[in-house]
């Protein structure tokens, strides 16, 4: 069940609506230093620090993101969980003057935390849900943006999150995945982030296994599906158009 933020941010609108979505185990286990834990906000929305985790390559990427995405962006999108660093104030910038921005996350820290980093607007509206789960009509949103969440996830949410993205993006639209990629076998930094999977992040090696076409449904068909990688290969930017 989804809760909608209203002008206090953090209010459910209808009292139907307060039931809060379960955490998934996975992010409490494994993620609460960067996510769950009340203090984590205060140590990572920091843009300095969110370019040294992605090696400089911070605003490339979220170019790149908004670029797939379209300028200005037109109709309905719908970010699919929060993000450290200025990419939702900039994707708001770049909305069209009759057009929507609905960020769902499953944590209202986070909520809270983008809330705070946003103007008020009303093209925008932020939502507590759960992205293997969302609560949106079929079809209900013309581009849908997953950046760096696919890799936190186990394969099953990670493969329900695929599939909900496709579900909920209308036919012609396009579905814009930011990631990590397996890297070429010289990458200077390929040990550390080995390392670093290794101890922080146990689900992304998956990413360097299989490439995320893998874990798209089998049933929804994609009429055509754009990949690049830049950084070595370390990171991947998939268009998935339906
Ligand atoms: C997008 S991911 C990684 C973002 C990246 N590290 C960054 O900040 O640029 C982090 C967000 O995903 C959210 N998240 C993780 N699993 C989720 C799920 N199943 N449903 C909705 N949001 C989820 C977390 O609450 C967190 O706000």
């Amino acid at each position: 069940m989804s809760r909608l933020l209203t002008e206090d941010r953090l209010q459910p609108v209808a009292p139907e609506l307060a039931t809060a979505p379960v955490i998934p185990a996975y992010l409490e286990h494994h993620y609460w230093w960067a996510y769950v834990h009340p203090r984590a906000v205060h140590v990572f929305e920091r843009d300095w620090l969110v370019n040294l985790i992605l090696f400089g390559n911070y605003r490339r990427l979220r170019d790149r993101a908004m670029m797939a995405l379209g300028s200005p962006l037109a109709g309905s999108t719908l970010q699919v969980a929060c993000v450290y660093g200025n990419l939702t104030p900039r994707l708001i910038q770049r909305l069209e003057p009759d057009a929507k921005l609905c960020v769902v996350d499953i944590l209202p820290v986070q909520l809270g935390n983008l809330s705070r980093k946003i103007p008020d607007d009303a093209r925008v509206t932020l939502v507590q849900g759960d992205s293997s789960a969302l609560t949106d009509s079929d079809a209900s949103h013309d581009q849908v943006l997953l950046f760096f969440l696919l890799h936190e996830q186990p394969e099953n949410t990670r493969r329900a999150t695929l599939r909900e993205a496709l579900r909920v993006v209308k036919p012609g639209g396009r579905v814009v995945i930011v990631d990590y990629h397996r890297p070429h076998r010289w990458h200077p930094l390929r040990p550390l982030m080995k390392w670093i999977f290794a101890r922080l992040e146990p689900f992304a090696h998956d990413l360097w296994e299989h490439p995320l076409d893998d874990y798209l449904p089998a049933d929804i068909t994609c009429q055509r599906i754009q990949r690049s990688t830049w950084f070595g290969g370390l990171y991947q930017l998939l268009v998935l158009e339906r």
